[in-house]
């Protein structure tokens, strides 16, 4: 592969953490640019190992600060955007929706921008699964890239907006561009406001943890080292102009993915609380992977090994998530669970 300069936006926060270290691992003749503002969810404590590597580079910057941004463009002349940043959690955007807007649309319009204004390769822009609302719970119904286009939360509705410009950028533009929307992640470096690790911390405390309604709620789940594979591919050898869902039919309800946790830690089912729904809950989320697995991917993990492994992982790193759910954190766990 001849050499890149690679802009990863979002690469302090958790998948673009992941893709950030799987980048710079696996591509030793590119550079990586990590660029992050460092709200509440990026960390560069992750990134310690690969901070000392010559092909790594971290700009402390906001991506809807339009000259900052193109002044970047301007002097490192990038040839690949990856575009993690975002606001990325769904209850976050229920009780405080502007700045999902101002991050999620306006941050993504200035990088299509500067990437028009200095051509480069590719414009990679990592979306979601939830621009497509939900399924009901009919088990050979699937979301497959022709799936109408129906965010149920402000989050959805503002990444939904962002695949809408993307889309429009090529088509007036010529920007080249992919959109993938991946179902959701787990694995390490997970901050502890979603699911997974909030229940594998809690449970590590003995604490309660919340089950949102009654707890049948499904969603598909993949582990983020391949996402990370799948968005490699997809920048190296995705058709240009194209969406590509990513999946790997792992679908389990919320209390089984709950329980798998307890039972896993040796834990009582007890520490379940049923609390209220979130409002406008998506019933069911499931991914055709179809198109992905012909452009020639396939995932190492399924549900049981990769949850084995993020268990694991939580175990050996409590310093990282112990850190986290010290200070602000709580404020937010309080007034989200009132418990
Ligand atoms: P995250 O919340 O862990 O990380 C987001 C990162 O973006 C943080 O490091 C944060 O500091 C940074 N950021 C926020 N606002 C910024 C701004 N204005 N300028 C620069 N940086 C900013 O998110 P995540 O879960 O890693 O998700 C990353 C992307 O993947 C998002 O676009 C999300 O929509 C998408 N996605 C997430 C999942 C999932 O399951 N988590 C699944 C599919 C797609
Ligand atoms: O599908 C991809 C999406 O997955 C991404 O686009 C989002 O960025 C990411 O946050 C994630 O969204 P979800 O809302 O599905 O993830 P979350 O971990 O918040 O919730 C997973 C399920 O668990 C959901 O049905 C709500 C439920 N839940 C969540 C929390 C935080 C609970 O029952 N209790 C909780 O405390």
């Amino acid at each position: 592969m001849s050499k890149k300069k690679v802009l990863v936006t979002g690469g302090a926060g958790f998948i673009g953490g992941n893709f950030v270290q799987y980048m710079v691992e696996n591509y030793p003749n590119y550079d990586i640019y990590n660029l992050d503002l460092l709200t509440y969810a990026g960390d560069l404590t992750k990134h310690r190992e690969i901070e000392r590597k010559n092909n790594y580079h971290f700009i402390h910057a906001d991506i809807v600060d339009r000259e900052t941004i193109f002044n970047y463009f301007d002097k490192e002349r990038f040839d690949f955007v990856v575009h993690f940043a975002a606001e990325s959690h769904v209850d976050r955007s229920i009780s405080d929706p502007e700045i999902f807007i101002r991050t999620n649309v306006l941050g993504t319009q200035v990088l299509l921008d500067a990437s028009k204004e200095y051509k480069i390769s590719k414009f990679l822009h990592v979306s979601t699964d939830e621009v497509y609302g939900e399924l009901d719970f009919d088990p050979t119904t699937f979301f497959t890239e022709e799936t109408h286009l129906q965010p149920s939360s402000p989050y959805s509705a503002s990444k939904t907006s962002s695949d809408l410009l993307v889309h429009a950028y090529h088509e007036t533009y010529d920007l080249p561009i992919n959109i993938t929307r991946c179902s959701n992640n787990y694995g390490p470096y997970h901050f502890p406001e979603k699911l997974i690790p909030l229940t594998i911390s809690r449970v590590l405390n003995d604490e309660k943890v919340p089950v949102y309604g009654d707890g049948k709620n499904v969603r598909d789940w993949l582990h983020v080292y391949d996402h990370c594979t799948a968005l490699d591919l997809i920048l190296h050898d995705g058709e240009n102009g194209e969406v590509y869902n990513i999946g790997g039919h792992n679908e389990r309800t919320n209390l089984e993915v709950v329980n798998t946790i307890i039972k896993s830690l040796g834990k009582s089912e007890d520490l379940i609380t049923f609390v209220e729904d979130r409002l406008g809950h998506d019933k069911r989320y499931a991914i055709d992977p179809t198109k992905l697995e012909k452009l020639g991917w396939n995932p190492i993990y399924n549900f049981d090994t990769g949850i084995k492994q993020t268990i694991t992982w939580y175990l050996n790193n409590k310093d990282w998530w112990n850190q986290i759910i010290s200070g602000e954190y709580q404020d937010y766990f309080k007034k989200q669970y009132k418990f």
